[in-house]
């Protein structure tokens, strides 16, 4: 735990520290619901194995960044933790058999191997069921904005998955490089933005009361706040940069990189016909997207100075990641 000394101060705090508050919190979300024993058990497995848990950390370093650098863990820990829980649910159900068909994921089986398929499946609906539990948890001061972040995320990332794995789904671009960021903008970009927007909201850069929510018009209409603050828009082009940089390194890695140093399998995308940076721009021409969209992440949070620093040396530790 985080010690009661560093709340609402403004000293550095180690990533290793923020991890294990937020891992605390995420086993113990799951050990209170009390779900069925293979359940909660496939769930555990699937939320607390040895993942990198770059979206909790993204959270609590948005909130942290236009906070002025000060911790607080209420409401963000929360917040960051269903963040964790919908990944999760997305890579359990990206490994099943019908969607990427994986046998290993962070080194270790996949949950529909370890366990059975039907455990699975029902594992990745409960994580996604526990996460809106916890933001409606939070009460009518954060509920609202945080579900809206989250929930457009999700049903983003599950249309992003359709685009990667159904052959022939209408993906309503031209090029193969406009589908392949729309494709990879979804299914990876929006649940990293989620992170950062939720994290950044919790931390105070934008209080939107419902009253001025409007009725968005994003193709489909729903409700959300209608203006972004300073603050969030930086930390939202922050994000974006940094989703779409996640993703070419991911695929990069599926092609330069090998299953023991990844802990799942590579060198399958294109195989599977998947629409890669790799296959679009080619290694070099990827590695300089990537180096692109490193700057354009790490000039997106100037407004901030020091206080974005952790959130620097993500973008930097993100760019070069071997795993
Ligand atoms: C894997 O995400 C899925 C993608 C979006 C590429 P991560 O690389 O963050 O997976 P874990 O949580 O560290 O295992
Ligand atoms: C995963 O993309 C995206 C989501 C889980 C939403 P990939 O299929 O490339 O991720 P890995 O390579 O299996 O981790
Ligand atoms: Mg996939
Ligand atoms: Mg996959
Ligand atoms: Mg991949």
């Amino acid at each position: 735990m985080v010690s009661a000394m560093s709340e609402g101060s403004a000293i550095k705090i180690a990533d290793a520290v923020l991890l294990e508050e937020i891992d605390t919190a995420l086993t113990g979300a799951i050990a209170r619901r009390r779900f069925p024993k293979p359940l909660a058990d496939a769930m555990t497995y699937a939320a607390t194995g040895p993942g990198k848990r770059i979206r909790p950390l993204l959270c609590v370093r948005c909130c942290m960044a236009v906070n002025g650098g000060v911790w607080s863990a209420h409401p963000v820990v929360t917040a960051a933790v269903a963040v964790e829980l919908v990944h999760a649910f997305s890579l359990v159900h990206d490994d099943l058999p019908a969607l990427d068909n994986d046998d290993l994921r962070r080194g270790r089986p996949t949950v529909h191997r370890a366990f059975d398929e039907a455990i699975a499946v029902l594992a990745g609906d409960a994580l996604q069921g526990l996460a809106w539990e916890l933001i409606a948890g939070l009460g009518s001061r954060w509920s609202p904005a945080l579900s809206w972040e989250l929930s457009t995320a999700l049903n983003d990332m599950i249309a992003g998955q359709v685009y990667d794995t159904v052959a022939g789904a209408d993906n309503q671009n031209s090029s193969d490089e406009e589908k392949l960021k729309n494709t990879h903008r979804l299914k990876t970009g929006a649940l990293l933005r989620a992170a950062c927007r939720m994290g950044a909201r919790c931390g105070g850069a934008e209080e939107p009361e419902p009253e001025h929510w409007t009725l968005k018009d994003r193709g489909n209409p729903w409700w959300g706040p209608d203006v972004d603050s300073a603050a969030l828009t930086a930390i939202t082009e922050y994000a974006d940069a940094l989703g779409l940089m996640f993703q070419a390194v991911d695929d990069l890695l599926d092609v330069t990189s090998d299953t023991d140093t990844m802990g799942k399998a590579t060198q399958k995308d294109a195989d599977a016909g998947k629409l890669t940076y790799p296959g679009v721009y080619g290694i070099d021409g990827t590695r300089r997207e990537i180096a692109r969209l490193h700057t354009a992440a790490r000039e997106a949070l100037d407004p901030f100075g020091p206080a974005a620093d952790p959130l620097r040396e993500m973008a930097d530790r993100l760019a070069t990641r071997t795993r």
